[in-house]
């Protein structure tokens, strides 16, 4: 009996990299798992049917799958990667949305194209497959359903060259917040995944960055996300909710949510002098925090069990 026994997933995008991890993953703790994926390249250009070799591994080590080429980026490809999940396993308790694409540039050079296309498969990808979803759990009462969705360091901290991708990836992190609350009714939790891992969508970024990566070792490759994604599916995590994990490098790290940190109060309309009295202490506070918040990050060696 493995942690997911019984339950039904889709993993969008898990034709290679993160999400192929997590589908073998989930595949071997005995879920049954849509695999998604319309097998484009990085930019999102191109097509292929990849995710029936994630099928294949699925199946061979005796689980249960089936592949679906739908784009997460539109209206109707949400709904039929849904329905596939519906259509085959006759029903669903976990979505994870990983697909993702990337067209860096700098603001200079953003062309409409490359803003629109990074919106449409992050952030209306979110809410294409996951409104579906929704919907079935409202319609359905279905109870202790899993969303995990994924941000970035791009969106939360922000990232050179990245301007669409950083707000999709910020956005995807304000809509998990706020479908937390509307799902805890029906006490899915939906929470979000900040990942660092060595795929073809870095590898190329940390090389021109002079790094060496080695996307087999356990502790920098897209294997080591699949193990917190499949936690977070299971019954045991229960009580978390709207929370953001951060995994890289082998760490696993909560991420700090938006918080005023201090505050202060006038009883008349603000001055300009008080301002500039209380920004700057304000600027002060924040960055006490800030250097609070990353001694107490330092990770912790968590020994083997
Ligand atoms: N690798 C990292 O360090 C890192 C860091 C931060 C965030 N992320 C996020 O993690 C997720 C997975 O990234 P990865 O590194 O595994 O990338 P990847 O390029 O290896 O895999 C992404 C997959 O998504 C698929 N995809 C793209 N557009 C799609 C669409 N419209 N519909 C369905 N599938 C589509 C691709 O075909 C590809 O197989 C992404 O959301 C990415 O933004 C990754």
């Amino acid at each position: 009996m493995g942690v997911l026994s019984g339950k039904v997933a889709i993993v969008t995008g898990s034709g290679r990299g993160i999400g192929r991890e997590i589908a073998l993953m989930f595949g071997r703790e005995g879920a049954e798992v849509v695999v998604n994926d319309l097998g484009a390249n990085t930019d999102g250009s191109g097509g292929s049917k990849i995710a029936d070799e994630v099928v294949a591994e699925i199946k061979k080590a005796g689980g249960k799958a089936v592949a679906n080429y739908d784009s997460v980026a539109t209206v109707e490809g949400g709904q039929g990667i849904f329905r596939t999940a519906i259509d085959t396993f006759g029903r669903c308790d976990i979505l994870v949305n990983n697909a993702g694409i990337l067209r860096d540039k700098t603001l200079y050079n953003m062309d409409e194209d490359a803003w629109d296309a990074v919106i449409a498969v992050h952030l209306k990808g979110h809410y294409c497959c996951t409104r579906p979803f929704a919907r079935y759990i409202k319609d359905t009462k279905r109870l202790d359903c899993r969303i995990i969705n994924f941000s970035s360091v791009s969106g939360l901290f922000g990232n050179f060259g990245q301007s669409n991708y950083g707000a999709a990836k910020s956005g995807i992190a304000g809509f998990s917040r706020v479908i937390a609350k509307e799902l805890a009714k029906y006490r899915c939790t939906v929470n979000t995944i900040s990942p660092g891992a060595a795929t073809r969508m870095t590898i190329p970024l940390a090389e021109a960055r002079g790094q060496k990566v080695d996307p087999s070792d356990d502790t920098r490759g897209p294997q080591q996300i699949a193990p917190v994604v499949t936690w977070l599916a299971s019954e045991r995590a229960a009580d978390v909710n709207a929370q953001i994990l951060h995994v890289s490098g082998g760490r696993v790290g909560i991420m700090q949510q938006p918080a005023v940190i201090r505050s202060f109060k006038s009883e008349a309309l603000w001055s300009l002098d008080q301002l500039n009295q209380a920004i700057p202490q304000l600027v002060e506070a924040k960055q006490a925090n800030e250097a609070r918040a990353k001694d107490a990050g330092s990770p912790e060696l968590m020994p083997p069990q």
